[in-house]
């Protein structure tokens, strides 16, 4: 008789090896990794990892790479921390624990055949360029794409080869800004807010996807409400310390929801009731 095979334990860490790693600003670093054995990781943008260097620890890491077919994906990570600092000094070859994916993701099938609104401030756009890349590579089930995008300053932004390349494209509207300029810059200065006169939308088609600092998204919520697209048009990524990444622990929790399983992804329509909380 067939014994049921035992699954997965989500407690349970797989290896994955580094092989690639490159620096995006002075404090990001891509890591391109892939898993050492078993079936590849399987997210949908905007669902994280848990992320563990033996001995040190682990923490919530969104996916930056659409899904692929093998087994690698790139995570792009800020060092702030324990964890983070542990991992920006690996090299190529080392390996870390990948637990996951985990939490809800963007809405990659009620998208299709409507326009999207991407708005992303700061690292904000590592799990965004997810979907991005995913739409980007599905470009004719999509409608038209806008973007806008929001640095500090201009040596905080990242993905620069990318930004580039989505300025260029005839089919996209990119759209940047920066708080502080440097002297070299010759575009848009001021808060991502500032971007929203520039752009023109039909609200009643379009998504808006909003990822960023937590200051940014009362600001954006308004400007999109302001142009006319409805709550449950509107999705929030959402950041809070986490732990077990299942919810088990408590760590994440705000008020009625886990922010490790109900998000990290959100319809703001099923949210906007945590008022100061968000
Ligand atoms: C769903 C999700 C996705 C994420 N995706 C990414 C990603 O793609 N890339 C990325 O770089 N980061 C991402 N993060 C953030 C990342 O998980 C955190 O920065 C994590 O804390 C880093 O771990 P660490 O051990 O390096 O830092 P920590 O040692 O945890 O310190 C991080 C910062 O928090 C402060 N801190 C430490 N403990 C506490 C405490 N108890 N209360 C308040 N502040 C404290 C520290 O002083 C420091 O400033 C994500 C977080 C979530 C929830
Ligand atoms: S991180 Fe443990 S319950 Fe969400």
């Amino acid at each position: 008789m067939n014994q049921p095979m035992p699954e997965v334990s989500p407690y349970l860490p797989r290896w994955a090896e580094i092989s690639r790693i490159e620096d995006l600003t002075a404090s990001e670093k891509l890591f391109e990794m892939h898993l050492v054995s078993g079936e590849p990781l399987g997210h949908k943008p905007g669902q994280f990892v848990e992320l563990s260097v033996m001995g040190i620890g682990e923490a919530p890491i969104s996916v930056s790479s659409p899904p692929r077919g093998d087994n690698s994906f790139e995570l792009a990570i800020r060092k702030v921390g324990n964890l983070t600092n542990a991992v920006h000094s690996l090299n190529t070859g080392d390996t870390v624990g990948i637990r996951g994916p985990f939490g809800t993701h963007f809405p990659i099938e009620e998208a299709k055949g409507k326009n999207i609104l991407f708005v992303a401030g700061g690292i904000g756009l590592i799990p965004l360029r997810s979907f991005i890349h995913f739409v980007l590579e599905h470009r004719d089930e999509y409608g038209d794409i806008t973007i806008l995008f929001g640095a500090r300053n201009p040596s905080e932004q990242l993905f620069l080869d990318e930004l580039e390349q989505w300025g260029k494209r005839e089919d996209i509207t990119y759209l940047e800004t920066v708080d502080v300029p440097d002297p070299n810059w010759k575009g848009n200065v001021g808060v991502i807010t500032t971007l929203f006169p520039k752009i023109d939308i039909d609200p009643s088609r379009t998504c808006c996807i909003v990822v960023g600092p937590p200051v940014m998204y009362r600001f954006v919520i308004l400007e999109a409400k302001a142009k006319g697209i409805p709550d449950n048009q509107i999705f929030l990524s959402l950041e809070r310390r986490m732990k077990c990444g299942v919810g088990k622990c408590g760590h994440c929790q705000i008020n009625h929801i886990y922010v490790c399983q109900d998000g990290p992804v959100f319809r703001y329509a099923d949210i906007f009731d945590l008022g100061e909380a968000l």
